[in-house]
């Protein structure tokens, strides 16, 4: 017996020197001290040995049993550290090399000039909704005083998606008769609404067939055209600056009475003409007037009650105008290499 554990011991002595894997250590618990390895093996035998000899023999399969544990285990912890520092030294980093650059995005300026117009407005106590970009027909024209048929609508070049009922509404002006209707006629509105339309246009420097308004409405008692003014040239000093001037000139829509065009001063030369403002002095940012009869009736309003002016800014406008772009199609490109430009910057 005691021989057989001094072979045990010199066949572990060179097991473990030629031990090299993860693999060999799990061979090796398997060999020697595993549920069948042969050291487990020589303590299972211990009934059939003399009793004058198990207690040495005993003795000395603990000895060799402890220091087969403590050999392997030693050499799994050598494997493991090798293992690691060949990890290490692969993924080391080469801190003297120069990093990479990460481009830092920066807030789209269409989407700031609808935010500033937003925070201003609800500031003032007006709502921010929402409407379809896929519109009735009904909502888009019919409500707003152009029944089917009628030439004014051939100016708004329209998307129809499905016959004549269903298009891409070709103004954010649809959210009105939406707003009035669900308000049900009986409560005061105060809303804008900035969102997307798509008319037919040929995409040039000035056109694009998809664009953003920025849309209001306000109904209550008394409102009259003053109000709007008073309104929108608040509005116009906030985000255009203190000294901005507005002016407004006659024009016609279908859904308002009286119209107008909302102009104001040039931020740029301040009324003095540059290539901005055409050398007139001022710049127009959209239309806007009050609320016609028969929209306020339509949409469930009594007009001899209730009165309200509405307005629709051209939002690329205003940002163009804001920011000195001079292509609308700006906007829509995905280049970065062109949009980089006018990236916003943190000055606000
Ligand atoms: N919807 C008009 C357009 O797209 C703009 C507009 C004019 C909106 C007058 C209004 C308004 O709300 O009252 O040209």
């Amino acid at each position: 017996m005691k021989e057989k554990i001094e072979e045990i011991k010199k066949s572990l002595e060179s097991d473990i020197k030629n031990a090299n894997t993860l693999q060999d250590i799990v061979d090796l618990k398997a060999k020697y001290i595993g549920k069948s390895g042969c050291i487990t093996e020589l303590t299972k035998n211990m009934k059939d040995i003399p009793e004058e000899e198990r207690k040495q023999v005993g003795s000395l399969a603990n000895v060799i049993k402890n220091e087969a544990n403590e050999l392997i285990s030693n050499k799994e912890n050598e494997i493991n550290t090798i293992i690691i520092n060949e990890k290490l030294a692969k993924e080391a980093v080469d801190i003297s090399l120069p990093a990479t650059e990460i481009p830092i995005g920066s807030p789209n300026i269409l989407e700031k000039v609808i935010e500033d117009f937003e925070e201003v407005f609800m500031s003032m106590g007006y709502d921010v909704v929402d409407g379809p970009e896929l519109e009735e027909d009904r909502f888009n024209f019919e409500l707003l005083g152009l029944p089917k048929g009628h030439p004014a609508r051939d100016a708004q070049d329209t998307f129809y998606v499905k016959g004549d009922e269903l298009l891409l509404r070709s103004h954010t002006s649809p959210v009105q008769a939406r707003t009035m209707l669900a308000k049900g006629g009986n409560e005061p509105v105060r809303v804008i609404c900035p969102g997307k339309a798509y008319r037919r246009d040929d995409d040039d420097a000035t056109h694009s067939h998809n664009f953003t308004q920025i849309e209001g409405l306000i109904v209550d008692k008394n409102i009259k055209l003053s109000d709007l003014k008073g309104t929108v040239t608040v509005i116009c000093k906030k985000l255009f600056g203190n000294d901005t001037i507005t002016r407004f000139r006659p024009s016609y829509y279908q859904f308002t009475e009286p119209s107008v065009e909302m102009d104001i001063s040039c931020f740029s030369c301040k009324g003095k003409g540059c290539n901005i403002c055409k050398n007139t002095g001022w710049i127009t940012i959209g239309g806007a007037g009050v609320v016609h009869y028969d929209v306020l009736k339509g949409c469930g309003y009594d007009p001899e009650k209730w009165s309200g002016f509405a307005f629709g800014f051209g939002a690329e406008r205003c940002a163009m105008l804001k920011y000195g772009i001079s292509d609308i199609r700006t906007f829509y490109n995905t280049d970065l290499r062109e949009t980089k430009p006018f990236d916003r910057k943190e000055e606000d």
